[in-house]
């Protein structure tokens, strides 16, 4: 019997011990590179990108280079034929007929398993819409990993938590390790309900503010991110929201030590540059860990021993 494809849309398509697992093998990767030299030459990624990126993207393409495989892709849809009307589901056949596994990210959730349905390879999401980011998680996890060696940790999820998909697939996967969450968001932008329901259920305890002040001694993780102004409402007032959650360092003196400070880039105005010198600040480190942990889902999906 053929196995089935999988595919990595939602961080809940992998198991508990499939998580850890490519943690552990970024781990080896970071630390033997030599071994995994050409072991997918001749594979070909393709990179369907539907909205900009930068790192995910080009982390991607990094990751597969690094491995001896090769890409294809595009970032503009205006290169494409999808520019002419072209279906999704006609690229996608097209695209997937020339590789032997795709990253996708898209603007509109549902997408990736429409795509899923039509191909023969694995779709690995890049972000989709709203909901998720499972490849961002996955890097993320590894990197509080590398810190801390644990993942049962007290993470606070800060600013845009309703339109940023980052957040709802980290708090997805971490609570399954037996994090706790801090979710710090203007009223408007708190993180939604089906993803606090599954985190409880996962067995997390989970906190709702709209100011950090209180919780500064409590926090391990301060996981900062974008408002998403691509996706916010119209009734929403990006300016006024932008001033109201700034990491400066006023705020790092007043955080833990031990603490780390994350965020998925890109940064715009959230994270003072100031920031950037203190020992806690992990985001450059982060977005670096994600050639690596691209490197173990390539494998992974890959089906290479
Ligand atoms: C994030 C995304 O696209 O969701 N970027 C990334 O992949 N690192 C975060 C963001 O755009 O704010």
């Amino acid at each position: 019997m053929v196995d089935k494809i999988r595919s990595l849309i939602s961080i809940n398509d992998l198991s508990k011990e499939e998580i850890l697992f490519l943690i552990k093998l970024a781990q080896d990767i970071q630390k033997s590179p030599q071994k995994f030299v050409d072991i997918t030459k001749g594979k070909i990624l393709s990179l369907l990108f539907f909205e900009p990126s930068t790192r995910t993207y080009f982390s991607f393409c990094s990751a597969m280079q690094r491995l001896g495989g090769s890409t294809l892709g595009f970032s503009q849809i205006e290169s494409t034929s999808v520019a002419k009307g072209e279906t999704i589901e006609d690229t996608a056949r097209i695209m997937a007929s020339y590789s032997d596994i795709m990253a996708v990210r898209h603007a509109e959730v549902g997408t990736l398993q429409r795509i899923a349905k039509v191909v023969n390879i694995p779709v690995i999401s890049g972000g989709e819409g709203v909901d998720e980011h499972p490849t961002q998680t996955l890097s993320d996890l590894f990197t509080i990993y590398k810190h801390f060696n644990k993942l049962n940790i007290t993470i606070a999820v800060y600013n845009d938590l309703k339109y940023g998909r980052t957040s709802h697939s980290l708090i997805l996967a971490a609570s399954k390790f037996g994090a706790d969450f801090i979710c710090i968001a203007p009223n408007e932008l708190q993180m939604p309900k089906e993803y606090i329901e599954q985190a409880e259920k996962n067995g997390s305890k989970i906190i709702f503010a709209d100011k950090i002040d209180n919780f500064v001694d409590k926090i391990d993780v301060l996981y900062v991110t974008r408002l998403q102004k691509e996706r916010l409402p119209s009734h929403l007032d990006y300016e006024k929201l932008k001033s109201q959650f700034k990491v400066d360092l006023h705020l790092l003196s007043r955080l833990k030590e031990s603490s780390i400070i994350m965020h998925p880039l890109p940064r715009i105005t959230e994270i003072d540059i100031a920031v950037d010198q203190d020992p806690r600040a992990k985001y450059f480190e982060q977005a670096a860990n994600g050639v690596a942990m691209r490197m173990a889902i390539l494998k992974f999906y890959l089906k290479i021993n």
